[in-house]
């Protein structure tokens, strides 16, 4: 038997029922919030995600989808959704009509990860991205938009908060960081690479051993500069002055290297070691160095799988009708009736014939809310005789 890859699952019912849930309300409120929708490729350039998430990042570094095309083209499918949106922004010359556009989107992505709960190296996103605003006012816009989304579902989380600077408060701290890392011996060997590449990536490092180390490191959030720390302290003030609980974690550093100034997570203990339900964060410099034209930008995505694995759908309610024939004969004249009430109805079709007891059957299982059914009886009398499953009453009603 052919079986799924390693990390990669097949999603049925009712798994799809509640993506189907989360898709349909997730999409409710961001468009509240003047999200629209928009949809760029699976498979994309490799350069883009070099370019964009950053070659000493463990995303490209480690965990790419990577091959040669037919035509000898260095593609991937995408590990994670912002690049390519940006790239589609860019491309459609957004950046040069300028002005405020929010852009929402959902699908998957793949890392070559470590299966584990949790992690899978074919998960899906739903992320949402917004060009064009400078103003803080929309870290703490967005960070309220996934806390009602989050609530909605009822989930626990805890909301991390960091400022990851700029360019100009961003490579001082890294001298002071690197000269730190340098004095001090027995970190690990992730982290003497990330000490070449992106130092600031030390803080993520899972070996408690290197966090000992890291205590009397410097931290950034308090080497930022004059404009980083207003807008933090803004971004702070108002999730504050709305009542919004959140933990300030200088440790918080993400896993890709566009981030600039706000950068946030969901995390909740009711999730295993892969506790992040959702994480974003400014990116001001990533159209730039994506050839388009600056533009402040800042966006997030919700892991979906992590996500629906918190939350129970309410039993599902019985609708429309199922359709059965008792008899041969009564076949054509039921498939004429089940499509008259396709018109205003859901409806299953049972093409079989079958017992009374059987076709009850289908219709429980099909969750109808109405059994329709013909027989010999029915059709000399010109009726089809209908079962409501949740009043438990029955009736004829006239053929037509
Ligand atoms: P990220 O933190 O890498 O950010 O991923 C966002 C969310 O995707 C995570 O919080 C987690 O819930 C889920 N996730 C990540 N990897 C896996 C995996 N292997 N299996 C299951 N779920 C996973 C980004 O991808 C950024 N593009 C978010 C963003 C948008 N930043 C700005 N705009």
């Amino acid at each position: 038997m052919i079986k799924a890859l390693k990390g990669m699952k097949d999603t049925l019912d009712p798994q799809n029922r509640k993506f189907e849930y989360f898709i349909e309300n997730t999409t409710r409120i961001v468009k509240k919030y003047g999200y629209s929708f928009i949809e760029s490729p699976i498979l994309e350039e490799t350069i883009l995600f070099k370019r964009s998430v950053g070659e000493s990042s463990d995303i490209v570094g480690k965990e790419m989808y990577q091959f040669t095309d037919k035509g000898g083209n260095d593609v991937c499918l995408r590990p994670e959704g912002t690049a390519g949106i940006v790239r589609a922004f860019v491309e459609a010359k957004m950046d040069r009509i300028g002005g405020i556009n929010r852009y929402f989107y959902y699908g998957p992505m793949f890392r070559y990860e470590r299966p584990q709960k949790g992690r899978f190296r074919q998960f899906h996103q739903f992320g949402c991205e917004s060009f064009g605003e400078s103003n803080p006012l929309e870290d703490a816009n967005i960070i309220i938009m996934i806390k009602e989304i989050l609530d909605f579902f009822g989930v626990n989380y805890t909301i991390e908060l960091n400022s990851l600077g700029c360019p100009t408060c961003l490579p001082p701290f890294r001298e002071k960081l690197v000269s730190f890392l340098n004095a001090t011996e027995g970190f690990c060997e992730d982290c003497l690479r990330r000490r070449e590449t992106n130092p600031i990536r030390v803080f993520d490092c899972k070996n408690p051993n290197c966090q000992t180390l890291l205590t009397p490191a410097p931290r950034l959030n308090s080497e930022l500069c004059q404009a980083c720390k207003s807008d933090f302290d803004i971004v702070t003030k108002t999730l504050d002055s709305v009542n919004i609980n959140y933990e300030l974690n200088p440790n918080l550093v993400r896993g890709l290297d566009y981030y600039s100034k706000t950068a946030f997570e969901f995390v909740s203990s009711d999730l295993g070691a892969q506790n992040a339900v959702a994480g974003g964060g400014r990116y001001d410099k990533l159209v730039e160095y994506l050839d388009g034209r600056p533009t402040p930008a800042i966006g997030f995505a919700i892991g979906i799988e992590r996500l629906l694995d918190m939350i129970e759908l309410q039993e599902e309610k019985r609708e429309g009708y199922y359709f059965g024939a008792l008899c041969g004969e009564a076949k054509e004249s039921l498939f004429s009736q089940a499509h008259k009430q396709l018109q205003s109805d859901k409806v299953i079709h049972n093409y079989d014939v079958k017992s009374l007891k059987a076709h009850l059957k289908g219709a429980d299982k099909a969750h109808a809310r109405y059994c329709a059914i013909i027989g010999e009886d029915e059709l000399k009398n010109g009726v089809v005789w209908i079962k409501d499953l949740r009043e438990k009453n029955e009736e004829l009603r006239p053929l037509h």
